[in-house]
């Protein structure tokens, strides 16, 4: 949504203003244009076409229904981490053949889940999981595709939290034991046990670490042949990144054509999973100014939202474009852009060159339609923010806002266990 202080032609303001007419006090919220986000689907699958894989959209960046079933028209699955996420892409809709179940703690319930309702694959973070999948599968008679998380010792650039494909992360088995898992998958005869996942890290703008997993990929599948067990499948996982605050965006055309042309006529089946490149341009969480304070010479501009609404600066030291929706007159100045909770991480930009602002101006927070909401919790006793969706000039609100009453209501359960 880049450039206009829009969603799908409806002003920000006046989305605002709406949603205060149904949850006064609110004085932050979500705004999700569901149209930009069917045309970047279209893009991303276009881009892949030669492939044809299953694009499987990574629910942790966003699961809003409204967000899914949008994705789900435009041709596009769910890569699920949990049980939640695997109950929530069935409930929008989600076919088996679209569902990947991944994560690194699989427990017996959600093993059993994919088992019962059919998934299109599992991605294993180690061989001892096979054993429990494979009780699951027989337990029900239903074969089951799994794909082996390998970690392949690829460093990616960026904050080491959203790398997950060198040899420090938690995820995966090594080359060795995956090689040596696929030559004897005789043992769970339940299992189609024929794929390699791979997902080395997140907000990639520079193709090279995908270009090392792919080759990765291809020279394990090659090994594995020649040991006499042949894979079908290759999952690539996400990490496809955005352009915050100016930055660049990964080159997705130039990466699927080079792609392509790589593996032409192999036959294998293919799965993508990206979250962050289908949603991350297409929210903005906008908020209002509580207070301005100048310290020192320096202008502190304290924003309705917090850290516990959108994580990511706090946690990674990411940078959204942040900017007023109704920019007064006056020349621009560094400001220090910050939220009410009481923690010193809670800053959203340290010097955003911004022009005068007042209490109760609005401002957006740009690219916040991934790892934003998704991640937002109820610390410092916060109410979650509304969450609206735009589509043909038509306005939604998608989820409603938590309020302290709501917050205190479900303060107790109480139940005597011992
Ligand atoms: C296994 C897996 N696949 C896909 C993704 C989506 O990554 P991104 O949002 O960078 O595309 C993640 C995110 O952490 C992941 O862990």
């Amino acid at each position: 949504m880049s450039g206009t202080p829009a969603a799908c032609g409806v002003p920000l303001e006046r989305a605002f203003a709406a949603l205060r007419t149904l949850e006064p006090g609110c004085h932050a919220c979500y705004v999700y244009d569901l149209d930009a986000l069917a045309a970047r689907a279209r893009r991303f699958r276009a881009a892949f076409a030669a492939l044809d894989p299953l694009t499987a959209f990574a629910l942790k960046a966003n699961g809003l229904p409204a967000v899914l079933e949008r994705l789900r028209g435009a041709g596009v699955g769910a890569e699920a981490g949990s049980l939640g996420e695997l109950e929530l892409a069935a409930a929008c809709g989600c076919a088996a053949e679209m569902r990947v179940l991944n994560g690194n703690g699989r427990t017996p319930e959600e093993a059993d889940w994919a088992a019962r309702e059919g998934v299109h694959s599992v991605n294993a973070d180690h061989v001892a999981e096979l054993d429990l999948l494979e009780r699951a599968a027989a337990a029900h008679a239903r074969p089951l595709r799994v794909a082996l998380r390998v970690n392949p010792g690829i460093e990616t650039p960026g904050h080491r939290y959203v790398a997950t494909g060198g040899e420090e992360a938690k995820f995966g088995v090594s080359p060795g034991e995956a090689l040596a898992a696929w030559a004897s998958r005789g043992r769970w005869p339940h299992l189609a046990l024929d794929g390699i996942h791979l997902h080395v890290g997140s907000q990639l703008t520079d193709p090279a670490p995908l270009e090392r997993a792919l080759e990765a990929a291809l020279g394990m599948a090659e090994e594995s042949a020649r040991r006499g067990a042949p894979l079908g499948l290759i999952n690539l996982g996400g990490g496809f990144g955005i352009a915050y605050d100016g930055g660049a965006e990964f080159p997705l055309e130039a990466w699927a054509r080079r792609l392509a042309e790589r593996v032409a006529g192999g036959g294998l089946a293919w799965v993508l999973e990206p979250g962050r490149w289908l949603v991350g341009p297409v929210g903005v969480l906008v908020a209002e100014v509580l207070w301005v304070k100048r310290r020192d010479g320096r202008r502190f501009v304290v924003l309705a939202a917090g850290m516990n609404d959108l994580l990511r600066p706090a946690l990674y030291h990411a940078r959204h474009a942040i900017e007023p929706l109704a920019p007064r007159a006056g020349a621009s100045e560094p400001a220090a852009v910050v939220g009410p909770l009481c923690e010193s991480a809670d800053v959203f930009a340290e010097d955003a060159m911004l022009p005068p602002l007042e209490p109760g101006d609005l401002v957006a927070i740009r690219d916040a339609g991934a790892y934003g909401a998704a991640m937002a919790s109820n610390y410092n006793g916060r109410g979650r923010l509304a969450e609206l969706v735009a589509s043909g000039g038509k306005l939604t609100r998608a989820r409603a806002g938590e309020t302290a009453a709501d917050l205190v209501a479900r303060r107790r359960n109480d139940v005597l266990i011992g």
